[in-house]
């Protein structure tokens, strides 16, 4: 009898059937085996998004529901939810035989519903021009009741810089776009956490687009300006930096360097202090980006923890020619690297080592 006609045991039916949903092994071939009121359905656990394990999900009526990105398979044929049902995968012929649940390894055919790739996911070239530097804007404030910020007003200063020198300059208020945090995919597995964002991918409304393309595509060069809050960068940089984790994580999953020959520098001000911690913070997570720094890669304006009449150091800011004149001169270094990296031979390929203790199968 040939391979697939035959019937495997995977167990007994009483003991499998305490399961609604559940991953089981036949052979090699993994399977996402449920069962509701005795009645058992047998589909192959890899998803056909991006490989998650079906069998490891949950039940919605008859659909399983995938644990990584929530799409659904019906438990029994494999197809898609309603809508989309091109998409399907692999169902497997199971019975209940004397007790015992079998199998047979013949199964329908996976199929994938061809969906329009995201425009992120186009091959980073850079399109020719002058050095081009976005200012990305973390400052929090109510739209409808705006105030002076320090660290918008010393951004504009670096970016009238940049003008100055012939780049063309693209500025990104966080504060204008609607984006979800980071739902921790890369928790559930590395390979959970997707390129694009999956977040991204998932729900067209997400509005952190533009971050990904300037960082990803249009960008030479980038300059982050935030406060400081609570010895801290701003929250909303902090609900950026953790959806930038889908840029990190393709070196780790593909061994994919989304970011190259870019440059990084920072804007940093606040009532008390924690300059250095904070400047730490965004050269290291920057770092582990792919950036590069030009030399005194932060400029920095604090008046120490006593100095709680914070009018004063927004007037210190605004009425400051040393730090406007220091956040030109912060672009101006910026883009002269900027400028030299584009001049020179790209390096082939960077060997990342260090982390080989607990390196991904
Ligand atoms: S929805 Fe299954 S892997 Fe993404």
């Amino acid at each position: 009898m040939a391979e697939r006609d035959q019937w495997i045991d995977l167990g007994a039916a009483a003991e499998l059937a305490g399961k609604t949903l559940q991953p089981v092994e036949a052979g090699t071939v993994k399977i996402a085996l449920s069962c509701i009121n005795g009645a058992f359905g047998a589909v192959h656990n890899a998803c056909n998004h991006v490989g998650g394990p079906l069998g490891e999900g949950a039940l919605d009526g008859d659909y399983i529901i995938c644990p990584w990105h929530q799409w659904k398979f019906h438990r029994v044929s494999g197809l898609g939810e309603p809508g989309f049902e091109e998409d399907r995968v692999p169902a497997f012929p199971v019975k209940v035989e004397n007790g015992r649940v079998l199998l047979q390894l013949n199964p329908t055919k996976r199929q994938k519903k061809p969906h329009e790739p995201h425009p992120l996911v186009r091959p980073v070239e850079r399109a020719p021009g002058p050095i081009r530097v976005a200012g990305i804007s973390t400052t929090a404030m109510d739209k409808g009741a705006p105030r002076y910020s320090g660290s918008d007003d010393l951004l504009a200063s670096a970016l009238k810089g940049a003008e100055a020198q012939g780049c063309e300059t693209q500025l990104i208020k966080l504060n204008d776009l609607k984006f979800r945090a980071c739902e921790g995919y890369y928790s559930k597995a590395a390979h959970a956490c997707t390129w694009p964002c999956s977040i991204t991918q998932m729900r067209p409304k997400d509005e952190l687009t533009p971050v990904y393309e300037a960082l990803v595509h249009w960008a030479d060069a980038v300059i982050i300006a935030t406060p400081i809050r609570w010895g801290q960068a701003s929250s909303l940089y902090f609900r950026m930096a953790e959806r930038l984790n889908c840029i990190q994580n393709q070196v780790t999953t593909h061994n994919r360097v989304l970011i190259r020959n870019k440059v990084a520098s920072f804007i940093v001000v606040g009532g008390q202090d924690n300059v250095q911690g904070v400047a730490g913070q965004m050269l290291g997570f920057f770092a582990e980006l792919g950036f590069h720094f030009p030399q005194f890669p932060y400029i920095a304006h604090s008046r120490g923890w006593a100095a709680e009449d914070m009018e004063r150091n927004v007037a210190e800011i605004r009425d400051s020619t040393d730090l406007h004149q220091g956040a030109a001169e912060l672009a101006g270094r910026t883009v002269a690297l900027a400028q030299r990296l584009l001049d020179s031979e790209p390096a082939a390929r960077i060997a990342r080592g260090g982390r080989k203790a607990h390196a991904l199968d």
